[in-house]
């Protein structure tokens, strides 16, 4: 049975210059190198100039996947972006990459999932380019999470950095199995009723700010490895693989203690994670698609490897997929 699949056929990533490391921080709030390395696996995260808007790192990235997928600009029909640091209220990111890279009239908007946006970006992608509607998609998760700390609370600044990350999906005809190349399977979830956990508490609708953002750290560990294992699973079943079959495991990278704690609860061996944590902290919704091009450039990931994704963040959200590059 011919059946039409969403194909990322490019990926690329982006990481502002200016790096800033554990040391640096413990100069402006009570931390220290040693404790950031142990309960996160952070070394460093890079931050955008001021000068830089969000749009920026995002195009950067999409520049990058669109040369890996022999695409130009000209060739973009839809543009999603999972940002939660948009440069404006409105327009859409999307709709200022758009302009940016000079791609012709087509769709774009935003998704807000938070660091499960690209989880989610991606599944909407599919829903037009898995019904023909787009023949070439850019999905980007592109992040200022730097502009959103507040730099007083040690329990947060040091965990997040600014990055982007983007890949290019474009219809490819399958057969219905399993070998296909393209997104196969995946489950996403949302649980509103946990939204003191993390949170920003600012917006245009109530204080009219942008805010900063606020996390009871712990216990949001404490639901992410049992929530993220679950949507893993459900993913799997549905792409109808087994999690013992996948290649390459690429989670968020928000903890190295949750990312290894999630593939020891799904028995994935330590050397089939593709970890990134350690240089650009928790990029959110960039996360992903940084770890993947990581993973691509020095040449781990391959053409026609079974891939998971799988991310949890603000809402709560959380979700995976299943690809096959
Ligand atoms: O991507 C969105 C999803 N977010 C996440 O996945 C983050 C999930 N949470 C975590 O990654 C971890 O909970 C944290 C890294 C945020 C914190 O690690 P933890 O092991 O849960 O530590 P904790 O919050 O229970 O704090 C332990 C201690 C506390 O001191 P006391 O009360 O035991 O004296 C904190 O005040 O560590 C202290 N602490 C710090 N010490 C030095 C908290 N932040 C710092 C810091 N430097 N930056």
């Amino acid at each position: 049975m011919s059946v039409l699949r969403s194909v990322v056929t490019g990926v690329g990533g982006y990481l502002p210059e200016t790096v800033v490391t554990n040391d640096d921080l413990s100069k402006i709030v009570d931390t220290n190198d040693e404790w950031v390395r142990e309960r996160t696996g952070i070394r460093q995260r890079h931050r955008a100039s001021e000068d830089q808007a969000v749009s920026d790192l995002a195009v950067e990235a999409a520049k990058k996947a669109l040369a890996a997928a022999g695409r130009t600009a000209a060739d973009v029909d839809l543009i999603i972006v999972a940002t939660t640091t948009a440069d404006l209220t409105f327009p859409a990111t999307a709709a200022i990459v758009q302009r940016k890279l000079g791609c012709p009239v087509g769709i774009a908007f935003d998704v807000q999932a938070v660091c499960s946006g690209f989880v989610y970006a991606l599944t909407v992608a599919d829903g037009f380019v898995g019904r023909g509607h787009s023949k070439c998609a850019l999905v980007i998760g592109a992040e200022t999470m730097t502009r959103l700390m507040d730099w007083t609370d040690r329990g947060t600044c040091v965990l997040f950095g600014d990055g982007a990350g983007a890949v290019v999906v474009e219809p490819g005809e399958g057969q219905g199995t399993t070998e296909d190349r393209g997104l196969l399977g995946f489950a996403l979830r949302c649980d509103g009723t946990k939204q003191d956990l993390l949170f920003v508490d600012g917006g245009p609708s109530t204080t009219g700010t942008v805010g900063k953002l606020r996390m009871q750290g712990n216990q949001v560990f404490k639901h992410a490895v049992v929530n993220i294992s679950e949507a893993v699973v459900a993913a799997a079943a549905q792409a109808g693989v087994a999690v013992s079959d996948v290649d390459w495991f690429i989670p968020h990278q928000a903890n190295e203690r949750i990312l290894k704690g999630v593939a020891h609860r799904l028995g994935i061996d330590e050397h089939k994670v593709i970890q990134t944590v350690g240089e650009h902290a928790n990029t959110s919704a960039a996360s992903i698609p940084l770890a993947w091009a990581h993973g691509m450039a020095d040449g781990r990931i391959k053409k026609g490897d079974l891939l998971l994704i799988e991310a949890m963040g603000g809402g709560l959200t959380w979700g995976a997929c299943v690809i096959r590059l």
